[in-house]
């Protein structure tokens, strides 16, 4: 039997974010975000609903009635072929390209119908550790310093030897704090906690473990890629105010403490596609050549064990 998660189905979704990427591309440094974002979403719409898949969007742009396309609950695809919920992100980094910064990505996670937590569009507590550590070894509600220690034991180095990447924000001033501390190196990001996340699973980035509230879309987006490379990842939603609450309930939460792990957020199998839109420490950017428009788009899907890059070259339209 064909799985529902098939590499045929991961390629194409790649093919649609490395779409995504390209259309961002041309908004690169121009200072509008909206157009950037909108460019990204017409473009990863139209592959969408080119795939034979019956898709079906739980973290999109928005609510219907706030986003005309790539909605929450949006079906998209020919109708045909696996159930599949879609979370995307078309753009993760509108600023950063708006900006002509590092990091930009267009991201996208499949899993079967039912198999993606439907997170509402607010914050989320993150922590995040790459692969090879045992259970619990950190704690989302210890405190970061307490983190650093236990990782650093497990990892046997000194807690100065431990990276961890951390948005740029005031609301983070005391997790710097206390990270700064204990010794450990803190790799501020100003956007794009989904790359900063799937940094913890690459010795090569020196990043060790993510802490911070960021999107919780974004969050679900993160644990896709971790449900196909390894790690552990741990969250809670963040509500600051009663329309978060509405929003959160209207999409069936209803503990609003709950704690969630990797397998609350991604129970099953997951594929994950980005590809970059601004040069990264994930993906390289979208160029511009002679002959072409070239891509870098990473493709993973736990449900083969499939983990690939692809730099494809794109004729010029
Ligand atoms: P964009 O909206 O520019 O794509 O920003 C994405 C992002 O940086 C996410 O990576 C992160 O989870 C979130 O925004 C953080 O939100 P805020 O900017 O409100 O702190």
């Amino acid at each position: 039997m064909r799985p529902e998660l098939s590499d045929e189905l991961a390629f194409a979704a790649a093919r649609a974010v490395a779409a995504a990427a390209i259309a961002a591309s041309h908004q690169i440094g121009r200072g509008d975000e909206k157009a950037a974002d909108q460019a990204a979403v017409d473009a990863l719409r139209t592959m969408l609903n080119g795939m034979a898949i019956r898709g079906r969007v739980v973290i999109g742009e928005g609510e219907r009635d706030e986003a005309p396309m790539l909605y929450i609950g949006e079906e998209v695809g020919l109708g045909e072929g696996p159930e599949i919920d879609i979370a995307l992100d078309p753009l993760e980094g509108t600023t950063l390209t708006a900006k002509a910064m590092a990091n930009a990505l267009a991201v996208m996670a499949f899993a079967p119908r039912g198999a993606l937590l439907h997170a509402p569009d607010t914050y989320m507590d993150k922590l995040a550790i790459g692969p090879g550590y045992a259970p619990g070894l950190v704690d989302l509600d210890a405190s970061p310093a307490d983190n650093v220690r236990a990782l650093a034991k497990a990892k046997g180095c000194e807690p100065s030897r431990i990276g961890v990447c951390v948005l740029d924000r005031p609301r983070h001033k005391d997790v710097i704090e206390s990270l700064r501390m204990v010794g450990a190196r803190v790799h501020l990001i100003t956007d794009g906690d989904v790359a900063g996340v799937i940094h913890t699973t690459d010795p090569a980035t020196q990043i060790d473990m993510y802490i911070g509230q960021g999107g919780a879309p974004e969050g679900v987006l993160a644990a896709a890629a971790l449900r196909c490379v390894g790690g552990q990842f741990q969250a809670r939603l963040v509500f600051r105010n009663d329309d978060e609450r509405g929003r959160a309930e209207r999409i069936g939460v209803t503990d609003f403490k709950r704690r969630y792990d990797l397998a609350d957020l991604v129970p099953t199998h997951a594929i994950f596609v980005a590809s970059g839109v601004t040069d990264g420490m994930l993906l390289e950017g979208v160029k511009v050549q002679p002959h072409g428009v070239r891509t870098h788009t990473l493709l993973m899907n736990s449900a083969t064990g499939l983990v690939a890059e692809i730099r494809a070259t794109t004729p010029k339209g």
